[in-house]
């Protein structure tokens, strides 16, 4: 295992360059050359999940300047980095370990110097404008004029409220697994009933098994719940499986919730809003969620929407909040509007990051960890590694947590049928990163 010592002062909020490291290699193998081609894993001939590039000698310190030590992210207030002892690696919790854009600190800095009163989120504010502008500029057009939008203290409510507003307990929703688990709860905690479709693992990356989707229905049928694009996997669904969906959702009569919420964290390809494809009378059946907190870091903030074509639908699943649902803060309002205000600097540099920190875990994966696979992410920050040949394949999780010092999120936390598989974060520096995959490395035990 390499040695390295992450060194790097955490005194104030400011973004800060991450620095390196004593004793560092080259750490070991914490190098790669990055091809020109995209998607190195799609690379001509190559199959998923074999990344065209190596994995070479020279390291090639790929921090960025947001990126953040392990010194500055271990703090009691950081869930992610408090909830293990400080040897392990936390690359779980979906938070980034980067500073937060320096355009949306100053304006959350500055409106600490007001008073903190209720903030406007009508329809016809400023922040509403530019978020509805933004949608637009993604595809999800046509919206009505009022009664569209409905602002919630964070995302996973909006999937709780549609839920309870559209179906009736021993109702069946479907979901695609695996799923980010509260996708799960927010189906069984109201007594509904959830109808699991596995993902096909295929050479092209995960796919809806069509079939499967087919023979889940029934006539309790009343939802689905999409995530667009999809986490664990990190599948931006394409055009045609989003049409092909909003098909089955029509000839069903059911309604359907897509949770967009990592839109903004597209790496490769094109992002579709799923109301995109859908006819009008589908639309009319759809409830998107949406926020910043993946994109811009904000998770601790709070703030989420309810987006409907239809202004009905909308006032239903909005009533189930009522009273019960938190309104957004101040500060979240000024967060969100914050980053539709800002030049897109900060967030391309994110994204640069994570598409060459995958590449990077990709080909890890591919040379140092014989027998686990990883079909890629073509957005997120997330990977689903697949250590089912793994002898230590039940227990995956605890185990290379112990053995490794890596905390990862356990695959049976994703739905049934997801025992051997792990999820990995991969949105902190090329350091972390590295140091974390030389230590699952160096855990590993070969298979046949
Ligand atoms: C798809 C998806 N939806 C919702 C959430 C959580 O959003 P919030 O914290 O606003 O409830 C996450 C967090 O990782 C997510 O991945």
């Amino acid at each position: 295992m390499a040695c390295m010592m992450i060194v790097g002062v955490a005194t104030d909020a400011r973004p800060r360059r991450l620095i390196e490291l004593c004793g560092l290699p080259p750490a070991g193998l914490a190098g790669y050359s990055e091809s020109a081609a995209w998607p190195l894993w799609l690379a001509p001939g190559a199959e998923r999940g074999t990344f065209a590039g190596t994995v070479n000698e020279e390291f090639v310190n790929e921090d960025f300047e947001f990126a953040l030590s392990a010194d500055a992210l271990r703090h009691s207030e950081s869930f992610k980095w408090s909830h293990y002892p400080a040897d392990v690696l936390p690359l779980w919790v979906a938070d980034m370990d980067f500073a937060v854009a320096p355009s949306v600190l100053e304006k959350l800095h500055a409106r600490l110097d007001q008073s903190i009163g209720y903030a406007p989120h009508a329809a016809d504010c400023e922040f509403t404008r530019l978020l509805r502008a933004k949608l637009e500029r993604q595809g999800l057009v046509d919206l009505p004029a009022n009664g569209w939008i409905k602002y919630l203290g964070n995302v996973v409510s909006g999937l709780y409220a549609t839920v309870m507003a559209l179906t009736a307990p021993s109702d069946e929703v479907i979901t695609f697994t695996p799923i980010y688990p509260p996708f799960l709860t927010a189906i069984t905690d109201p007594g509904r009933v959830a109808k699991h479709v596995a993902l096909a693992a295929t050479p092209n990356g995960y796919q809806i098994d069509w079939k499967a989707l087919e023979a889940a229905v029934t006539p309790a049928t009343r939802l689905v719940l999409l995530c667009n694009p999809h986490n664990p996997t990190g599948r931006v669904w394409t055009r045609q499986e989003l049409t092909r969906l909003a098909e089955f959702v029509e000839r069903h009569r059911l309604w359907i919730i897509t949770d967009e919420l990592h839109a903004d964290l597209t790496l490769d390809g094109t992002f579709t809003p799923f109301t995109a494809v859908a006819s009008p009378a589908v639309r009319e059946r759809t409830l998107t969620v949406t926020g910043p907190c993946k994109a811009y870091n904000t998770a601790g903030l709070g703030i989420g929407a309810l987006i409907s074509h239809s202004t009905t639908l909308n006032a239903r699943v909005a009533k189930k909040t009522v009273g019960i649902a938190a309104h957004p803060s101040a500060l979240a309002v000024t967060m969100w509007q914050a980053t539709l205000e800002d030049d897109g600097a900060w967030l391309a540099a994110v994204l640069k990051q994570l598409r060459s920190n995958r590449d990077y875990l990709a080909a890890f994966v591919r040379e140092k960890l014989p027998g686990v696979k990883y079909l890629g992410s073509e957005a997120t920050y997330l990977a689903w590694l697949d250590y089912r040949s793994h002898p230590r394949a039940a227990d995956i999780q605890q185990y290379l947590l112990k053995t490794a010092k890596v905390a990862l999120n356990p695959g049976p936390h994703f739905g049934p049928g997801n025992e051997g598989f792990v999820r990995l974060n991969f949105a902190t520096s090329r350091t972390i990163l590295a140091e974390a995959l030389d230590r699952l490395a160096a855990a590993h035990v070969p298979v046949a």
